[in-house]
């Protein structure tokens, strides 16, 4: 093997190579600038930049562009957003996951609404300081106002590790990946440079097999000089899920109208809605049983579903009844199978319903790439 000097062109080649290949290669995407009108003086929209870095944060590119392009056709810019009904949000975020992520928005639109008149604060700092802005803000700041921040997410990790060979097993290599991105970032081009090593990472240094013959920096890349780039990134040993436990109740008019309700606003799911359930928690079984159950009926078995979330696994006993004398618990209500599909049902709901009553949520026409 030849000595890693010999092979590595050295960091300051990274960012030129790098950027050479997004020019010619990157992905075209709803919220992108793409790097030729950017040359052209097109400027980034920052709605678009931070909204589709709220929902890239948790979920993929291909879930997200349809979800994407649904909201700013519904609501074109952060005014109207802020303006938006809640609910309205909540519905057209179900499927997405990660429920708080719609509630942080909205509070974000409103705050940059009326604090800063529709226009998004163009610094770091400046954007941090609004509600629910995380761990994307370097993403913001570099991408929609050319700031050279160190951007740093799943992809971006796969690719530092590797450039880097960093054998410091991940969470715990954050820092020292924030330090290597900073070093190589170019100050001319950064939101360009981040999208590129985005876009390297899920195109071509992908978690297994990448394709290292394609790679525009495999000359400088010391993973690959070392024979076994997936070797890369070392993660810590992940810890088994635990198995909860609940009931969730599907109780069905004649008119084929299903119960539902809101959930808390805190919380797991929260403001998003449900038929009735148990108690369930991440740390807390609920019942399995009619005992459950939101009013006697004539519930009977309508099978099991499962669903993982971050810190535990759930597994739902789902229940039906059919009539036409149900009570309404205060805050329910009937909604009809015109409804259901267009509610604020989170996947896990979703999934509970069609056990109940196979195709109930997927009657409106479903856009492409949707969860
Ligand atoms: N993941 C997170 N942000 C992204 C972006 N702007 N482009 C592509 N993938 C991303």
């Amino acid at each position: 093997m030849k000595a890693h000097t010999s092979i590595n062109r050295g960091a300051n080649q990274v960012a030129p190579a790098l950027l050479d290949w997004y020019d010619a290669h990157h992905r075209e995407l709803p919220w992108r600038t793409s790097p030729r009108a950017l040359r052209e003086g097109v400027q980034p929209d920052p709605y678009s930049v931070w909204l589709s870095e709220v929902m890239l944060q948790q979920t993929t590119v291909e879930a997200v562009k349809a979800y994407f392009t649904r909201f700013v056709e519904q609501w074109p810019d952060v005014k109207e957003l802020a303006a938006a009904d809640t609910a309205d949000v909540m519905k057209a975020w179900a499927g997405l996951g990660y429920y708080s992520r719609a509630r942080n928005l909205k509070a974000c639109a409103e705050e940059v609404a009326e604090k800063y008149g529709g226009v998004f604060p163009d610094s770091e700092e400046g954007l941090r300081a609004l509600p629910g802005i995380g761990p994307y803000t370097a993403a913001i700041a570099a991408i929609a106002f050319n700031r050279p921040a160190a951007v740093v997410d799943g992809n971006i990790e796969r690719v530092i590790s590797r450039l880097y060979a960093i054998a410091t097993p991940l969470p715990a290599a954050k820092p020292e990946i924030k330090a290597r991105v900073a070093q190589i970032l170019p100050h001319d081009r950064p939101g360009d440079f981040a999208q590129a090593m985005m876009d390297l990472g899920a195109t071509i240094c992908s978690p297994k097999r990448p394709k290292c013959m394609l790679c525009p920096v495999n000359e400088s890349c010391t993973a690959l000089s070392q024979g076994d780039p997936e070797f890369y990134p070392v993660k810590a040993a992940k810890k088994e899920k635990p198995l909860r436990q609940g009931a969730a109740f599907v109780a069905v008019r004649d008119d084929g109208a299903i119960l539902l309700r809101t959930r808390p606003n805190s919380g797991l799911l929260g403001g998003m809605s449900e038929p009735p359930t148990t108690g369930w928690t991440s740390r807390q079984d609920g019942d399995t049983t009619v005992a459950g159950a939101p009013f006697p009926a004539n519930w009977r078995p309508a099978g099991a579903v499962r669903h993982v979330f971050t810190h535990f696994e759930l597994a739902l006993s789902v229940w039906r009844a059919d009539g036409d004398a149900f009570p309404t618990p205060a805050g329910a209500w009937w909604s009809s199978p015109d409804e259901i599909p267009g509610e604020a049902l989170p996947t896990v709901m979703k999934k509970a319903i069609e056990a109940a009553i196979p195709g109930a949520t997927r009657n409106r026409l479903r856009l492409k790439g949707s969860k």
